[in-house]
């Protein structure tokens, strides 16, 4: 087998594609990388000579796109001709949990990893290694394979000479951090059954990662594992989150705790922020996974214990909302709030799984008007995310909640009872209190899920201030 990947295709321009494929551009000139997908609209904006316009939003990845886009990075809908010239393909196409049909609700859908094997066993010539980068069911690798070598199979089909290697190389990457953590990642995992193939994934990376960060294992561990890491990452969050809310009863602080508790090195200080709970596109549908597969193989108190970090979660999200109505006086009808955040977490414009959308669903149903901002998140999607048509003014003679989009803080502020801080965006740690203060009607309210900690500046203007996980209120 030849070890040196001159061509890559990677099925999938989204969260995990785009910057992933940028960096091993970047890290390998000598190398050729497509980046492929169906969505004509993406790979337009991956193409979009105003680099601001890019589908997504990550701190420093317009950067390399500007260094490596049309040089040894490329982003395309053809498909064929772009699997036909590779010799590694990554599948790093969209998991979500299944909507219908057996394990709906759990299961993932492994309708677009399906239709992406299908592609490659129509259009692959020679060897080539194929590698699931998407988060993935335990055991798909043999999905995956049956399908590759079908055609192969088959008499008097002419194969192209194919040849497949299966890898699992699962991405750890966050979103909002996601070019620091593919350049500097904690570890680099590479599963297979085959060594040629695991040394060729293996001196891509090496171009830019030092060797003993690549983890080689088995097939079947390298996919577990994956699911095991949000697994357990998203279970600190519920622990914190669970302990919030004691920490608001008993009079102790949340921050006070963590910091206490992180110090043990057995803990650990890192991902023990309290706040409206866990989003984004993959915790909760990978430990709906895990639920699913512990469920099938008869595990069923393994199941009930991974459900309870979901079910912690949505509770969590469901206080937020209740106490936020109890605290303006047990009603928000007609009352104007500014929403302050609506992507998962900073630095993303994603709101898959914000806990955001659940929030103001919540108190858009209990007649509240609100004015969001985000800096990064566009109406379009929060429409879509609220499936609630944008109010262009908000009718004061109606109870029927109704939402608008702000386009800055102080435009939202305006006469606002509370301002309900979501997202831990920076911008919001140098607020003009004065100013916003001003335009907010009387007794006022902050509402800050994110610790963001606004208490002694804020608190010279008079609001009251309720901060997720502090026994003490301040007025
Ligand atoms: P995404 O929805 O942003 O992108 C997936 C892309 O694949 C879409 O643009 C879609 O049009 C394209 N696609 C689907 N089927 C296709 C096909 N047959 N041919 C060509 N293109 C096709 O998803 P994402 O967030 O990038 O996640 C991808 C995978 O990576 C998932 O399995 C996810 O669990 C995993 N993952 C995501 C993250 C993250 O932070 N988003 C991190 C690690 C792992
Ligand atoms: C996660 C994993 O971290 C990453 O390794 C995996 O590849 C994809 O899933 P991501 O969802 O992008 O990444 O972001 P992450 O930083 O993990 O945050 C997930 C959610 O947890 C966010 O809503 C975030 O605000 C929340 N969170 C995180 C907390 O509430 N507290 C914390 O201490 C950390």
């Amino acid at each position: 087998m030849n070890y040196q990947i001159k061509n890559i295709c990677c099925i999938g321009a989204g969260y995990v594609g785009g910057p992933s494929m940028a960096v091993i551009a970047d890290n390998c000139t000598n190398t050729i990388v497509n980046v492929v997908d169906l969505n004509q609209e993406r790979i337009d904006l991956w193409n979009s000579k105003d680099l601001s316009n890019l589908p997504i939003y990550e701190p420093g990845l317009k950067e390399i796109i500007k260094r490596r886009r049309g040089k040894n990075l490329f982003f395309s809908t053809e498909i064929k001709k772009h699997i036909s010239e590779a010799d590694m393909i990554f599948i790093s196409v969209n998991t979500p949990t299944k909507l219908k049909g057996i394990g709906a609700g759990e299961a993932i859908d492994l309708k677009w990893v399906e239709a992406s094997s299908r592609k490659i066993s129509q259009y692959a010539k020679g060897k080539t290694i194929v590698v699931e980068k998407s988060t993935l069911p335990v055991r798909t690798a043999e999905t995956i394979k049956n399908i590759l070598n079908s055609n192969t199979k088959k008499p008097n089909v002419d194969s192209n000479n194919q040849e497949f290697y299966i890898l699992s190389n699962p991405e750890f990457l966050a979103e909002g951090t996601a070019i620091n953590d593919l350049e500097n990642p904690d570890r680099i995992l590479i599963g297979g059954d085959n060594n040629n193939a695991i040394q060729a994934l293996e001196s891509i990376y090496s171009n830019w990662i030092n060797k003993d960060k690549i983890i080689k294992t088995d097939l079947w561990s390298a996919e577990l594992s994956k699911l095991i890491a949000n697994a357990f990452l998203a279970q600190r969050i519920s622990s914190i989150n669970s302990i919030s809310a004691l920490c608001e009863v008993t009079g102790a602080n949340i921050k006070e705790v963590a910091n206490a508790i992180g110090k043990d090195k057995r803990i650990g200080e890192l991902f023990l922020n309290s706040g409206p709970g866990f989003g984004g596109s993959c915790f909760k549908k990978d430990i709906l996974n895990l639920v699913y597969i512990c469920k099938y193989y008869g595990l069923h108190e393994t199941a009930n214990y991974w459900q309870q970090v979901l079910e912690i979660n949505k509770w969590q999200q469901e206080r937020i909302s209740n106490l936020i109505i109890n605290k303006l006086f047990g009603t928000v009808v007609g009352k104007r709030l500014s929403i302050l955040g609506f992507s998962f977490k900073k630095n993303t414009n994603d709101t898959r799984e914000s806990p955001a959308i659940k929030i103001c669903k919540d108190l858009i149903e209990e007649g509240a008007k609100l004015n969001i901002y985000d800096p990064k998140v566009k109406s379009k999607v929060i429409e879509k995310d609220l499936n609630l048509k944008e109010s262009i003014d908000f009718d004061n003679n109606s109870e029927l909640g109704e939402w608008r989009f702000a386009s800055n803080i102080e435009e939202s502020a305006v006469d606002a009872d509370a301002l309900i801080f979501l997202t831990e965006w920076e911008e919001f740690r140098s607020i003009n209190w004065q100013n916003i203060s001003n335009k907010m009607r009387d007794p006022k309210w902050i509402f800050d899920t994110r610790s963001i900690d606004l208490s002694k500046e804020a608190q010279k203007f008079g609001f009251n201030i309720w901060m997720i996980g502090e026994g003490k209120n301040y007025s």
